[in-house]
């Protein structure tokens, strides 16, 4: 197994306060896969799917108190409760430790603990990192299985050194449905913890079963941890996807991209252009890791192996390469099952089948006025699978960083795409995203909110030093060498509420005309939020859109710009004297501007 002494007494510690009757060393294999499968079918939490259908693949339901992330019992432990900035939980390390171990004490009595020895990143990469997840849920392993890398290798490449990260992880007391006692839920009402002390780089994960609250390999240490890691060691750790694109002479460029929860990666990433010529391949659908090389450009590695993807609205029109990956060997968490043991959910065909067990197992019919799959209903399934996964998607080293991508959900303001000016104003874009909410988190849905770089949940530590962080990692690079920086939306709407621009493959034509700037062949137009495609630049040779429908899609609106300074400066403020001041240059640059136009608008009436 290990020798690794800080590991091993680890283990020993949190099994005594956890009392599981067992442990059991996760070593990565089919067989190890295979038993927490048959574990999870006999628990009655599990389905087999039809082997025909999609082969070695499995359906999965929460219950219904435990099928997103929670962000409001989400909280950053760090010692300092400035450290963990306005924009995260706190709580005070030592007091929600004893809380914790109360929950935790004698959790796994009658259970296993789960020992994942696990590398975010190909197991022995320098950008690499190793993670210990000790946890009571099959459901987890067998997530982790292909997720992450699990197994003996990583213990190898771990060798003594004591840098890894230590996460536990119980689902808690068993909550009994009195509709169906034989098949208990895994996870906890009313003791929900997702905790991270980024000190000690630690993770404790009390009461829920459930994606990122769960698989902590994912948000909690790839993002939350590891960014404080990233700010430490001067790097990046984002919630972006990563795609390569080639274009028809052959050349590639690599892109990362920063949407919120369920506003497009894992779409982007597989995206199949609809530019004659053009191809796009997968690196990474959520998170990227960024280092500078020798050669002092940014290189990202995707520390996952797998994708955890929004089901619904999936369809071989929408996503085929998404459909594709999750042909077999995959896992369906709240999906709808159909009479003949296969998977459906909303949007994944025109018509609904005319029967269906719904994801809380329920029978089901296009009558029934519900929703047959939960919207945050997910499929895992693993990267190597994806047909257009990348060759060099496990390169140790990375890929080189040419243009990166912030964006959000918003009907209005905010253009199709937008180049940043150079790295700080990019940064700045990056700070003042905004986006609607999903059903990614619980909570409401639809409410705008701020979400700077897609990180306004996964950031572990202040968002002002965040900022800072960007800030400083570019002006220590050199500027030729750093990608460029832009501003997408894919969701701007007309006044009857209909998306503007068509999405999904014919986003491409945004990328295209990003891979061209970086080409410095292709033009664009000076305006007060950044530079957007000069008149004909975009590609839309082919595309049914109506030119009006174009012209507001690049619309930079100068009165809504107007408006949005104040908020975005009552935005700012709440990160109080850690807002670094770049970022206060920049939007007062851009109030500069806006006034200078606005008086030449009133000039002109
Ligand atoms: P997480 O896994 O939660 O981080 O989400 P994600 O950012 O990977 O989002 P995903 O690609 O799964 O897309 C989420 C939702 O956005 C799905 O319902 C998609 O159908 C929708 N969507 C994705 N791309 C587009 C687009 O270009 N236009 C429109 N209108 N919708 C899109
Ligand atoms: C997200 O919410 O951004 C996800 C899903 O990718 S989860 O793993 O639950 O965080
Ligand atoms: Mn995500």
């Amino acid at each position: 197994m290990t020798r690794n002494a800080k590991l091993l007494s680890i283990v020993e510690k949190m099994a005594e306060m956890c009392r599981p009757d067992d442990i059991y060393w996760c070593n990565g294999s089919r067989e190890e896969y295979d038993l927490m499968v048959r574990m999870m079918i006999h628990a009655g939490t599990a389905i087999q799917m039809n082997e025909a259908k999609r082969p070695n693949s499995i359906f999965v339901r929460s219950s219904p108190a435990d099928v997103a992330r929670v962000e409001d019992r989400t909280f950053i432990c760090s010692d300092k409760q400035e450290d963990a900035g306005p924009t995260n939980n706190w709580a005070d390390p030592r007091e929600i430790k004893a809380t914790l171990t109360k929950l935790f004490t004698g959790s796994m009595i009658g259970r296993t603990m789960y020992v994942i020895p696990y590398s975010m990143g190909p197991t022995g990469s320098r950008i690499a990192k190793i993670g210990i997840e000790l946890t009571d849920s099959p459901y987890v392993v067998a997530n982790m299985h292909i997720m992450t890398r699990v197994g003996s290798a990583v213990l190898e490449a771990l060798g003594s050194d004591d840098d890894f990260v230590v996460g536990l992880h119980s689902v808690g007391d068993p909550l009994v449905d009195p509709a169906d006692p034989d098949s208990p839920w895994p996870c906890n009402r009313d003791h929900k913890y997702i905790c991270h002390f980024p000190e000690t780089r630690e993770i404790w994960s009390f009461g829920s079963g459930y994606g990122g609250n769960a698989l902590l390999g994912k948000k909690c240490h790839a993002l939350r941890i590891a960014s404080v890691q990233a700010r430490d060691e001067g790097w990046l750790a984002e919630h972006m996807l990563i795609l390569k694109m080639t274009n028809p002479e052959g050349q590639s460029k690599y892109f990362t991209g920063a949407f919120p929860s369920a506003c497009g990666k894992t779409n982007l990433a597989m995206l199949i252009p609809t530019i004659p010529g053009w191809k796009v391949e997968t690196i990474g659908d959520d998170i990227a890791w960024m280092k500078f090389g020798p050669d002092g450009r940014l290189y990202a590695i995707n520390p996952e192996a797998g994708f955890f993807g929004v089901a619904p609205g999936t369809s071989m029109q929408s996503n085929a390469n998404a459909m594709l990956t999750a042909r077999a060997n995959s896992i369906f968490t709240n999906c709808a099952i159909t009479p003949d043991g296969d998977v459906w959910w909303e949007g994944m065909t025109e018509e609904a089948p005319p029967e269906l067990m719904d994801w809380l197992r329920r029978p089901w019919n296009p009558q029934s006025g519900r929703l047959a799959a939960h919207p945050n209903a997910r499929f895992t399934t693993p990267a190597k699978q994806c047909p257009v996964i990348a060759p060099e998607w496990e390169d140790p080293n990375g890929v080189p960083i040419d243009a990166i991508l912030f964006g959000g959900r918003r009907g209005t303001v905010i253009p199709l795409v937008t180049e940043a000016y150079n790295w700080q104003h990019g940064t700045f874009l990056g700070s003042i995203t905004s986006s609607e909410t999903t059903f990614a988190a619980a909570g409401r849905v639809g409410q705008l909110r701020r979400d700077p770089m897609a990180m306004l949940p996964f950031c572990g530590y202040h968002m002002g030093d965040y900022f800072a962080h960007w800030l400083r990692t570019g002006a220590n690079a050199d500027p030729e060498k750093l990608p460029k920086i832009y501003y997408v939306n894919w969701f701007r709407r007309d006044a009857s509420g209909k998306f503007l621009w068509p999405g999904y493959g014919e986003n491409s034509r945004v990328l295209k005309w990003i891979f061209e700037r970086s080409n410095g062949s292709s033009e664009a137009i000076d305006t007060p939020i950044g530079r957007i495609p000069a008149p004909g630049a975009l590609d839309t040779s082919g595309l049914d859109l109506d030119p009006a429908a174009l012209e507001e899609l690049l619309k930079v609106d100068i009165l809504d710009w107007v408006s949005e300074v104040p908020l975005i400066k009552q935005h700012f403020e709440t990160f109080g004297t850690r807002m670094p001041q770049g970022l206060w240059d920049e939007l007062h640059r851009l109030k500069h501007i806006l006034n200078q136009e606005r008086r030449k608008i009133s000039n002109n009436d």
